[in-house]
């Protein structure tokens, strides 16, 4: 079995065309016909169903296409790592969610350029689930996410928690009430942001529901406590849009109630655990040269400001 015949019946199934999948991969149509039917018949099995159009897997073909793109996805991350070995990046590419840029990272990036002025540092806003690939392709070398995830060739570092604050508009009864339970916020709608939808497949394939994976509809199940409603949004400065708007309330991590202070007030919340974790993550092996370095530089911002953290030895 050969590769580039396993290569030829995923460009087929993805474009569910021979004649598609002829320009995307330059190869002739007899010569993507002749490459899946060797795998047929290497196989013993049928796996396109050429009598339908547009043209379909059989059940065994929809079996191997799921099960070896996984095999292909991990041959490109290998290949992508060895090309990393063999050309170390200069450049340290930081990818980062959002609710982040406002709290602490400025700071650590100001440290980090003063420390090592010689180090080029590129930023990119990317969602924490598309950092693992992004992580595995090279197209950053660490990230700062609000997820736990696994993946072996992925390693997390728990920075620290951070407290969720109430978001609500300001002319809700419940403005100016300090230190709020959750259950007391059941009967509004609760505006959720956090792109859990990038992370269906995992989360549909283990047979999880949103209450599960979202986190601010698990933060309430866990006390017993539903909001009224919920309205999705795109991001959290959508959220917080709405939230001033009066359409609603949200959860959001402390560090963002500097945001639209005029018409959104912020509450504590009661409970201890309503946190947000904090993730580093980087590639198990062959992380950038500069990694220690940059942990130890997020570490001393933390002694700085005096902020409770988890520190990691390496
Ligand atoms: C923090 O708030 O702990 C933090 C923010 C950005 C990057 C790293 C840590």
């Amino acid at each position: 079995m050969q590769l580039k015949q396993i290569q030829a019946f995923h460009a087929v199934a993805k474009s569910q065309s021979f004649s598609a999948a002829a320009t995307t991969t330059g190869l002739s149509q007899p010569t993507l016909s002749r490459l899946i039917k060797q795998l047929e018949e290497q196989i013993g099995a049928e796996l396109v169903d050429r009598y339908h159009r547009p043209l379909q897997l059989t059940e065994a073909g929809m079996f191997y296409f799921e099960k070896s793109q996984l095999l292909l996805a991990e041959l490109d991350t290998i290949s992508a790592l060895t090309k990393r070995m063999a050309h170390p990046p200069k450049t340290l590419s930081i990818g980062f969610v959002p609710s982040v840029l406002y709290g602490l990272l400025p700071d650590i990036i100001a440290l980090l350029k003063q420390q090592l002025p010689d180090l080029e540092v590129q930023l990119k806003d990317i969602s924490s689930y598309q950092q693992l690939d992004a992580l595995k392709s090279g197209e950053i070398d660490v990230g700062f996410g609000r997820f736990a995830q696994q993946d072996e060739w992925v390693r997390q570092i728990l920075l620290r928690h951070e407290r969720y604050v109430v978001a609500l508009p300001a002319v809700h009864p419940l403005a100016e009430v300090r230190n709020l339970r959750l259950p007391q916020l059941a009967d509004n709608r609760l505006i959720l942001y956090h792109q859990t939808h990038l992370n269906v497949a995992d989360a549909s394939l283990a047979g999880h529901s949103n209450i599960e994976t979202e986190p601010l509809l698990n933060l309430f199940a866990r006390y017993g406590a539903a909001p009224f409603s919920t309205t999705t949004v795109s991001d959290l400065q959508v959220a917080l849009g709405l939230v001033a708007a009066g359409e609603g309330i949200t959860l959001v991590p402390d560090s963002l109630k500097i945001l639209r202070g005029q018409q959104i007030r912020y509450q504590s919340l009661l409970h201890e655990d309503a946190t947000s974790p904090i993730y580093l993550n980087t590639l198990a092996q062959m992380t950038h040269p500069a990694f220690e370095h940059f942990l130890e530089t997020i570490y001393q911002v933390y002694e700085h400001k005096g902020i409770t953290y988890r520190r990691q030895s390496l």
